[in-house]
This record gives structure tokens, sequence and C-alpha cells, in this order.
């Protein structure tokens, strides 16, 4: 591969010396599992999301997990949830006992489109797990203003969205607790499995720390069955030395989006930041009705590029039992044919940006000349 979708060794080539240093001074420390660099990275980045409290677990899956454990959803519930994710979102929601509800999403931006969600509300309706889709939360504003008014947690799936904003307030703050991954594609990644809970609410968070440890609020001591469910010191050293340049990547993400906008505008779909919205880009993903040729193009030509979601999750064979068909949710079937990610990393250079489109114009080209003589 010649341009790979995520370039996670040239970040660690840049950061080497300051990423083995905290390593190295983890590993001296004695200290393995949630000591004081888990404890730093929980203030760190509860504060930069504008949250009170931040609580680190094992990975984001588990961050929705116990959050919906922690706001109480279990059997019987239901939350409303969106299609077009990764499987941990509605995996979370299931392993509560909860059944996930999926609806439509905005064909847009492809995070679930609000209006949708009124009729899917019904007594057993328990909460709503927006999720933040590529880096770019949804319309916020909307889902809290339906939730209030029905009664409903909402659990904030900001895996993506780490320092996105919606009307200036960041992701993972907005809702009664927002989850996290630490997955290393992430725009802040370990180099293994992490996540973590931000919420303002004290007894929440408490709750989570006690799920994340069997059931434990202090040694030996099990007031219910919890899970083994922990970020260890390693992640966490390394999260905070990546943490301080967080910002930096994600400006440098939205000049390189901005500069495939201007070139890929006219021949494929762009990704639409909603107004009001800080996209943080965690994914470029452009739309085309050729997209699997443009795919197998780039391909060809070394380019790492990848298809964010092939199958949504209410046609997933997992989720059979629930009864949904091809054309129940026909935006995010249509967005599952359409979509391709391509790569977009803070050290990509503008000749690099350039090979990659002029690869996506020769596809467009290509079709429009068959187009051309079929219609002749
Ligand atoms: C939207 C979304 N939700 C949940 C997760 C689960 O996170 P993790 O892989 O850390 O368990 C991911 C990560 O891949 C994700 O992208």
């Amino acid at each position: 591969m010649l341009i790979e979708l995520f370039d996670l060794r040239g970040q660690y080539s840049e950061l080497r010396e300051d990423i083995n240093a905290a390593v190295a001074e983890s590993l001296c420390s004695g200290r393995y599992i949630l000591g004081p660099r888990v404890r730093e990275l929980e203030k760190t980045i509860a504060g930069y999301c504008g949250a009170s409290y931040g609580v680190g677990v094992a990975s984001g899956s588990d961050a929705l997990f116990l959050s919906l454990l922690a706001c109480g959803i279990r059997d019987g519930d239901e939350v409303i949830t969106s299609p077009f994710t990764f499987f941990a979102t509605a995996g979370a929601i299931t392993r509560t006992g909860a059944t996930p509800v999926f609806v439509d999403i905005d064909p847009g931006t492809c995070n679930i489109d609000p209006e949708k969600i009124k009729p899917m509300i019904n007594v057993k309706t328990r909460a709503i797990v927006p999720v933040h889709v590529f880096g770019q939360m949804a319309d916020m504003d909307a889902v809290v203003s339906l939730a209030d008014k029905n009664g409903l947690v909402v659990i904030e799936d900001a895996c993506q969205a780490m320092g996105a904003e919606h009307r200036g307030r960041r992701a993972g703050s907005l809702g009664h607790a927002g989850c996290f991954s630490f997955f290393p594609t992430k725009n802040l990644g370990g180099y293994g499995d992490g996540g973590l809970v931000v919420t303002q609410d004290e007894r929440l968070a408490a709750r989570v720390e006690i799920l994340r440890a069997h059931g434990s609020p202090s040694k030996f001591v099990h007031e219910s069955i919890g899970y083994n469910s922990r970020l260890d010191e390693l992640q966490a050293a390394v999260l905070l030395v990546k943490f301080k340049h967080l910002e930096r990547w994600i400006e440098q993400r939205n000049a390189l989006a901005r500069h495939y906008d201007q070139l890929l505008g006219d021949i494929v779909a762009i990704p639409l930041a909603m107004e009001g919205n800080r996209h943080t880009y965690h994914l470029y993903v452009i739309r085309s009705l050729c997209r699997d040729i443009i795919k197998t193009h780039l391909e060809r030509n070394g380019i790492g590029c990848g298809i964010y979601y092939p199958i949504p999750l209410h046609l997933q064979k997992a989720y059979k039992h629930l009864g949904y068909k091809a054309g129940d949710l026909p935006e995010a079937e249509r967005a599952a044919a359409e979509v391709l990610a391509i790569p977009l990393h803070p050290g990509l250079s503008s000749a690099e940006i350039e090979k990659i489109v002029q690869l996506v114009r020769d596809v467009a080209a290509q079709e429009s000349g068959v187009r051309g003589q079929e219609s002749e």
C-alpha cells in the first residue's frame, strides 16, 4: 500500500521519543492497572469534553454497555439508535437485555434523523443512543429535546468523535453520558483497546466505576455482579502523550478535508458538515453510485480505503430475530451501497491528496463515457 487508510506507523514515528519515555516510566512505576495515569487521563478527557467526571474502561464497547447499565437499562426496555454505525453500538444495548430499535439516518450526515425518532417512542422506550458517526455530532439539540420531553436517557456514542462540537458544546457533554473508544485508529487512539465514559452526573460516574471492577465500591466488597473492564496504565500513559497533539491533529484533518472538498465536490458527494458543528473527520467519507469501481481502482493503485459500513445493523444476521427487512430503513441502506472512506490523516501531503483525487476522477471520467455511450 502506498497510502494507507490510517497511518499509525507514521504517527508513532513522529512521537516515538515521548511515547517510549512514557511507556518506560509506566513500566518502571510498578502500577499497571487503574493507577495515577488512568486517573490523570480521566480528569484530562472529562475537562476537555466539558464534563465533570471521567471513568476509564476496557473499550468503547464497554463504555456504552456500562453507561447503559448504570442508567438502569435492562431486559424489556427499548433503546433507539442508528443502524449506520459499528456493531458495538447495538451490541452494547443487546448485552443489557434491552432491544435496539433502529431509526433511519439523515443522508447528508449519516447520523440519526431526529424527525424519525419521535414515532418510534412508546412505553417501553427508555433511552436514545445517538452515534456521532465519522467524527461529526448528531443533531443533539433535537435529540436531547425529544429525550427530555419523553423522560428518556441519552447516551452519546462519541467513540469516533472526540473533540467534535455541536453549537459550541463538545461531544460527550450533552447526554447523560458520553462514550469514547481508544481503538488504535481513532483520532485519539492507544496501542490496544481502551475506552472512557464522561458524565456530569457524580452518581452515574460512581456506578460505572463500580461496574468496571466486579461491582466493587472498595477492595473485596461487592455490592453487585459487575465486570472486569479496567483501563491499564500503559494505554493511559500513551494516550496522555498523544492527547497533547489532538487539537492540532483535528485542525489538520479539517484543512485536509477542505482540500478534498474543493477537488472532489464536482465528481462525488463530499461529507456534509452540519451548520454549527465542528467535524473531526475521523473518517473522510465520500458517496458515489460508482463506489465499488472507485474502491477497486484506488486499491489497485496502492491507496487504502474502506466501506464504513457495508451492512446496516438492522440487516445483520445477529438481528434477524428483530424482523427487519431490506427497504425498512432506506437511507441507511443507500448509504451502505455508496459510502467510501478515503485516506485522511494529519501527515497526508497535498501531492498525495491530488494523486487520490486523480484516481477518483479517472473513474468518474470513464463512467460518464460509458453512460454517454449507453444513451447514444
Ligand atoms: C461508533 C462506534 N461505537 C462503538 C465502538 C466500539 O469501540 P471499541 O472498539 O473501543 O470497543 C466503535 C469503535 O470501533 C465505534 O466506531
